[in-house]
């Protein structure tokens, strides 16, 4: 399925609505892996809107514009053509800009480090935000992200704020590169995900905070099973 379908104009009172399921946290905690089971779980679709900003830091940096230009940004996420679509798993949504895959685009370093800069301007955060809430409106979704149930979905029918601490954050990260046969060195990246921290919590324009009445799941001692079933729990009883 092509997930324009859904963020065409649509009757919505025709649809049964289904829960939109908004998850926060700091970088490394594991939303995306968590968010796509929990999805999986639900037959419902997956976004992660971390992805968004990296598309368009990514498109920025293609057309060497100067980041430091806040209208120039604003703009050009607005002249984007986004396209949302549904991979092969059935789950993940993944982001399009005009016309082309950024999937791999977006995992660049450069990307990686210059994108809390572009998700810093207000005008960027105001047109994603419009995208994301077409994108969610009609329930059937699990998104994640820094400010998805305080900013984008307040009302979301279930908010989740998934934290862990920045040491075991990093051990995760450490062992997934060595996994990969890549190096990995603790303390650099212990380093680093303190620094996002700071960025994402320190930021004017919507940073990290726990959403009112969100869900608090610290993953530092749980494994992967355990922090999905929480959440499954969470959702047990209500209509799907
Ligand atoms: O999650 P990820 O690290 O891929 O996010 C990329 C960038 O986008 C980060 O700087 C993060 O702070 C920002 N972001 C955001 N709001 C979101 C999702 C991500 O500001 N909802």
């Amino acid at each position: 399925m092509n997930f324009d379908d859904l963020a065409r104009p649509c009757i919505r009172a025709e649809r049964k609505k289904r829960l939109l399921i908004a998850m926060d946290g700091p970088a490394g905690v594991g939303k995306s892996t968590v968010g796509r089971l929990v999805a999986k779980a639900l037959g419902y679709r997956f976004i992660n809107t971390g992805e968004m900003y990296r598309a368009l830091t990514w498109r920025a940096l293609e057309e060497r514009l100067d980041l430091g230009d806040a209208p120039a940004l604003s703009r050009l996420a607005r002249r984007i053509r986004w396209d949302f679509r549904t991979m092969a798993d059935g789950v993940t949504i993944r982001a399009f800009v005009d016309g082309r895959s950024v999937a791999r685009r977006i995992q660049d370093e450069r990307v990686g480090k210059n994108s809390s800069t572009v998700a810093s301007v207000p005008g960027v955060r105001r047109c994603l935000r419009r995208l994301q809430r077409r994108l969610g409106r009609d329930g059937g979704v699990v998104m994640e992200g820094r400010d998805i149930a305080t900013n984008v979905f307040p009302d979301a029918d279930l908010k989740i704020y998934l934290d862990a601490s920045a040491a075991e954050r990093a051990r995760r990260r450490t062992r997934q590169l060595r996994a990969q046969g890549k190096g990995a060195d603790f303390d650099s990246i212990r380093a680093a995900i303190l620094s996002r921290d700071r960025q994402d919590k320190g930021r004017k324009a919507n940073p990290l905070r726990r959403a009112k009445g969100a869900v608090v799941i610290d993953s530092t001692r749980l494994s992967l099973r355990e922090v999905v079933d929480r959440i499954l729990k969470r959702i047990a009883g209500r209509p799907l």
